[in-house]
């Protein structure tokens, strides 16, 4: 059975994942910490449900789960549109653009212009301000800070190196069809020289996207390794879009990754999710303490613009805090732990079985009966998880949205595993065991799935 799109119910809307109020939105940008609030732009169209008019859409809150949507930040202009990056409070006012004792919020995004026949168009990088703590956005009237005369060139993330007055700019940004992140540096925002290029390296069946780069302690000692973040589309391991990473050194110029694998195989790299609907994470600037946050746009460019929701379409991912550990094996990976919500979405902690011979199917299903479900299973033999959400709903309103997506277990997991299940009506997030595995899937079904049924199949019996 399916739904056409314009009747979804609007029980479908999440809680806790942020959606616009009645528009279209993908990445999330400029994510920052301000004055006691978290700010997520994010890419919107302003005037419709589907991708186009590309503007800063705005929201703000202070717990990261209940969004207070802001007016347009940085709409489209003559033309041009604003796509994905970043934004950097300017403590040292570098860019000079503060007035008054408050820092300027320096907003860094690529100026997109689209292509005729006879023209490929044009990215490049640029600058708009906010002297107000975020209100009200400027664009800077030297835009573009950095045209390299290519019509692919775009989702700058910017930081600050080194400590005090000592430091400089750093900019990641894509070369998206050569599957390669520039880094380029600066003293004050505006000029920009290129330092070095990371890639092409493991996944490059479509096109990077949206790079982040940050340091982390590893859990439990004083070693540091950095994080370079890249988004793929398409070619990610459960197909279509996705986000993958490299653990390496930065030394303010330089990204050296720790380890390449020379395999072919998209399972030997490292993923930040399993799941279909997991792109385009970047973290928040200027949180305290170290911390990182980050988020997703939780959809999948194979379908993004054909979910069947209305009037709003897609979500963000919960925000997940981000650290380092090192396995057993040696390696060093990412986990993560999402911002819990409360009550307003289900959630279900389960502790599964990982023996040899074991199978757990976790189905979760609505209120009432119907042959709706999300099956999540476990094999102790094949030691993988599997998220199945071939029978979930509205399946129909595009080809390639039906899947089967599985991840190995990490290598260390013992003889049980825990997971974690956060259903807010059309989202389903799993985080397996330390987080070091995630699915985030859309879902559709009539009616949101609020029971888990549980089978254990010990196939050694
Ligand atoms: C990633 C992306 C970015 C671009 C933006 C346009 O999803 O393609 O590379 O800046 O979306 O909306």
């Amino acid at each position: 059975m399916t739904t056409p799109s314009t009747t979804t119910p609007q029980s479908l809307r999440p809680a806790a994942h942020y959606t616009a109020e009645s528009t279209w939105l993908n990445d999330p940008n400029g994510l920052v910490f301000y004055e006691g609030e978290y700010h997520l732009f994010f890419q919107n169209n302003p005037s419709g449900s589907t991708w186009g008019n590309i503007a800063w859409g705005h929201a703000v809150s202070t717990d990261l789960l209940s969004w207070e949507h802001r007016p347009v930040a940085i709409p489209e202009e003559d033309g041009e549109m604003a796509f994905s990056g970043s934004v950097v409070v300017d403590h040292r006012n570098t860019a000079g653009f503060a007035s008054g004792e408050r820092p300027a919020l320096v907003a860094i995004y690529t100026a997109a212009r689209h292509g005729t026949d006879d023209d490929p168009g044009s990215q490049a990088q640029a600058l708009a301000f906010s002297t107000d703590g975020g209100a009200v956005w400027t664009r800077y009237a030297g835009n573009p800070v950095l045209d390299i005369g290519s019509s692919e060139f775009r989702d700058p993330k910017v930081f600050w190196h080194g400590d005090g007055d000592g430091g400089h700019w750093v900019m990641v940004v894509a070369d998206p069809v050569e599957h390669r992140i520039g880094f380029y540096t600066s003293p004050n925002l505006i000029d920009w020289a290129l330092a070095s290029h990371f890639g092409p390296a493991h996944a490059v069946g479509g096109v990077w996207e949206c790079p982040d780069l940050f340091p982390l302690r590893i859990r439990g000692t004083n070693e540091t390794r950095w994080v370079l973040v890249v988004s793929l589309n398409p070619g990610a391991i459960a197909g279509g879009s996705g986000t993958q990473y490299f653990i390496g050194d930065f030394d303010g110029r330089v990204f050296t990754a720790e380890r390449l694998s020379d395999s072919l195989d998209p399972s030997d790299y490292d993923w930040l999710d399993f799941g279909r609907d997991y792109y385009a994470a970047v973290s928040f600037s200027n949180v305290p303490d170290g911390r990182r946050l980050m988020i997703g746009w939780a959809s999948n460019w194979e379908y993004a613009n054909e979910t069947p929701t209305g009037p709003w379409r897609s979500a963000m991912s919960l925000a997940r805090e981000i650290e380092l550990v090192r396995a057993a094996d040696g390696r060093v990976h990412v986990v993560q732990a999402p911002v819990l919500p409360g009550d307003e979405v289900t959630r279900f902690e389960v502790t599964v079985p990982c023996a040899d011979g074991v199978r757990t199917t976790l189905t979760l299903t609505p209120e009432t009966t119907t042959d709706e479900r999300f099956v999540i299973s476990v094999d102790g033999s094949e030691r993988r998880i599997s998220c199945d959400r071939t029978t979930s709903g509205n399946t129909t309103f595009h080809p390639t949205y039906p899947s089967v997506d599985w991840a190995a277990l990490p290598a260390d997991t013992g003889s049980s595993v825990e997971l974690t299940i956060i259903v807010d009506a059309h989202l389903i997030e799993v985080f397996v065991g330390d987080g070091r595995v995630t699915f985030t899937e859309q879902v559709f079904p009539q009616a949101p799935f609020s029971r888990l049924h549980r089978g254990d199949i010990d196939e050694r019996d």
